[in-house]
């Protein structure tokens, strides 16, 4: 991308998100963030605008959404997802939001561990899913309804699902692309840069695959 663009980042301070960001900035993009806690991020950064707040006290989504190029939501609370959709909450309002700004490429991070619409795991994801994943099932269920809720009511927004499978903060152990079957263990570096190279990709507008390393 090599016009200056703006991004507004959901999730800034979580896992996937600082490298993301950094790939932003270090690009010349101007990047605004909403964060429950501004203390964690560097506010000396230039090009960085950070916004306190919550999703789950609803911000004023038009302020945030004007003059974005590109939105991304990178959010998770497995706690808060046990028992409420915060993201299908959050989605249904961004949207809408989105629209009466004409901003329309929005990323949405969900986990391999997600069912895209119509579509079933694969009898060995599941089976993960419901042993040593299950404390996220929540999490996995409320990204569900974000995906039904876009493939149903948001064909006019050219949004895109990254369902990542991330297994560790550690170094890049290569390129993901995007694949509806196979799903990598891969690190929150790689998955960022991942949803990075998906944003400006129009054959991801409409998808919800999985990443595998590029063999
Ligand atoms: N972690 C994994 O291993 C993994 C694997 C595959 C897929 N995923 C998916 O990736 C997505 C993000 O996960 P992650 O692990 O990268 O995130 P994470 O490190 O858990 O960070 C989540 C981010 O969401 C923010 N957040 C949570 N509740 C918020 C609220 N009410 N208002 C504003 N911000 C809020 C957190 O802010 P605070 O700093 O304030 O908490 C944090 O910045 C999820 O959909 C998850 O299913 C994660």
């Amino acid at each position: 991308m090599s016009i200056r663009r703006t991004f507004l980042v959901f999730g800034a301070t979580g896992q996937t998100d600082k490298h993301f960001i950094s790939l932003a900035l270090n690009d010349g993009h101007h990047v605004r963030v909403l964060a429950r806690d501004p203390a964690k991020l560097d506010s000396t950064i230039p090009n960085l605008e950070i916004h306190q707040g919550s999703i789950t006290d609803p911000p004023d989504l038009d302020r945030l959404v004007d003059g974005a190029d590109f939105v991304v939501s990178l959010l998770g609370d497995a706690q808060l997802q046990k028992t409420q959709k915060i993201n299908t909450t959050f989605v249904r309002n961004l949207v809408p939001a989105m629209r009466r700004h004409g901003v329309s490429r929005f990323l949405y991070q969900a986990g391999g561990l997600s069912a895209p619409p119509n579509r079933r795991l694969s009898p060995a994801l599941w089976a993960i899913r419901n042993t040593i994943a299950r404390g996220h099932i929540g999490q996995h269920e409320d990204n569900e309804a974000v995906m039904r809720y876009l493939a149903e009511d948001a064909m006019d927004i050219e949004w895109m699902v990254h369902r990542a499978g991330i297994g560790s903060d550690g170094p890049s152990k290569g390129v993901l692309e995007r694949s509806s079957r196979k799903v990598s263990i891969a690190t929150f570096r790689d998955c960022a840069a991942h949803n990075y190279r998906l944003l400006s990709d129009p054959t991801a507008v409409h998808t919800c695959d999985l990443s595998s390393y590029r063999k």
